[in-house]
């Protein structure tokens, strides 16, 4: 495959962002806003931060400081971060974190972008998220701007959680939103359009999640939001029954546009060539041999 490649040069105009995080190594931001850096020519670079957690203000203020333009946070820092912003888009209220910032006049603005990447990510797949009743499994920082946001859409939409206190505290924080006990789950599927993994399980090296599909209808749709693997046992599980399935890598690559346009002014394209780019970055090494 054949990517676009070129020496970059900054001049000291370059535009400057980047992620935060601890740690932030496992980070695919770099890889993916570099790829976009690359496709545009742009004068401007983003890199990864390791800044742990009780050195997140002065790292802002450094960034501030230096004239960045804004930048990610990840985890364990989203949170921390919300409190430190001086002005919030609607979506980072209600979830009440953070995952972009924009530096403007030496003050921060907060928002969410993971549920209006999922969104979008969805409608790439030909998926209309208000079709029809929506199951989310999660009730942690992605699930929480996931339900927003399909709840935006005009989706109805339930949760369930392994602990379920943190479920019913969601609905609390959503109105609208309903709450299923988590042994329901499997037996729930049968009236549902769309499942959402938006737990971590299933990720590389953790158990997978625990759901029996034999209930879901035959027009379920499956999405899971966790991309390492890019086919997790959950996505394996729906295409052996023959189900419509979306991969969490199109959500990280949608939640990223918002932050790209506003930090180097370009509108970047999510397409099949990103994709491939950001993908191959995943793909264990003895498997591409
Ligand atoms: N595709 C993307 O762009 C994107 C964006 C953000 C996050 N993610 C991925 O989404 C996942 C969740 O991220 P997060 O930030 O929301 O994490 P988080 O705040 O730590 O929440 C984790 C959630 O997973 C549940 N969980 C963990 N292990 C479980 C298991 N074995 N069985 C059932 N539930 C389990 C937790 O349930 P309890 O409350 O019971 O502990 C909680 O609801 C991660 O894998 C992350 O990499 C993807």
């Amino acid at each position: 495959m054949c990517f676009v490649s070129y020496m970059p040069t900054l001049s000291g105009r370059a535009r400057l962002a980047g992620i935060l995080g601890w740690p932030v190594a496992h980070s695919r931001s770099p890889r993916l806003h570099g790829f976009w850096l690359e496709r545009h020519r742009i004068d401007g670079a983003y890199v990864p931060l390791a800044v742990p957690p009780e050195q997140l203000g002065l790292g802002l203020r450094g960034l501030l400081a230096c004239g960045f333009r804004g930048c990610n946070v990840t985890l364990p820092h989203k949170e921390a971060a919300y409190a430190l912003c001086d002005t919030l888009s609607e979506s980072a209220r209600r979830v009440h974190a953070v995952n972009t910032l924009f530096f403007h006049n030496g003050r921060i603005h907060g928002n969410s972008t993971d549920g209006a990447g999922f969104i979008a990510n969805l409608r790439d797949h030909g998926v209309n998220p208000a079709a029809g009743p929506a199951l989310l499994l999660g009730a942690g920082g992605a699930a929480r701007d996931i339900a927003a946001a399909l709840l935006d859409e005009g989706a109805k939409v339930s949760v369930t959680n392994r602990t379920p206190e943190r479920a019913e505290a969601l609905a609390r924080l959503l109105p609208g939103l309903a709450v299923i006990a988590w042994k329901d789950r499997a037996a729930a599927l049968a009236d549902q359009a769309l499942l959402v993994n938006a737990t971590s399980a299933g990720m590389a090296d953790r158990p997978p999640l625990e759901i029996a599909l034999s209930r879901a209808s035959s027009s379920l749709v499956v999405a899971d939001i966790v991309y390492v693997p890019l086919v997790t046992p959950l996505l394996a599980a729906a295409r052996a029954r023959g189900l419509a399935t979306v991969g969490g890598l199109g959500m990280l690559l949608h939640q990223a546009v918002e932050g790209f346009a506003a930090w180097f002014d370009i509108v970047p394209a999510v397409d099949r060539e990103l994709f491939e780019f950001v993908a191959q970055d995943l793909i264990p090494a003895k498997s591409r041999d």
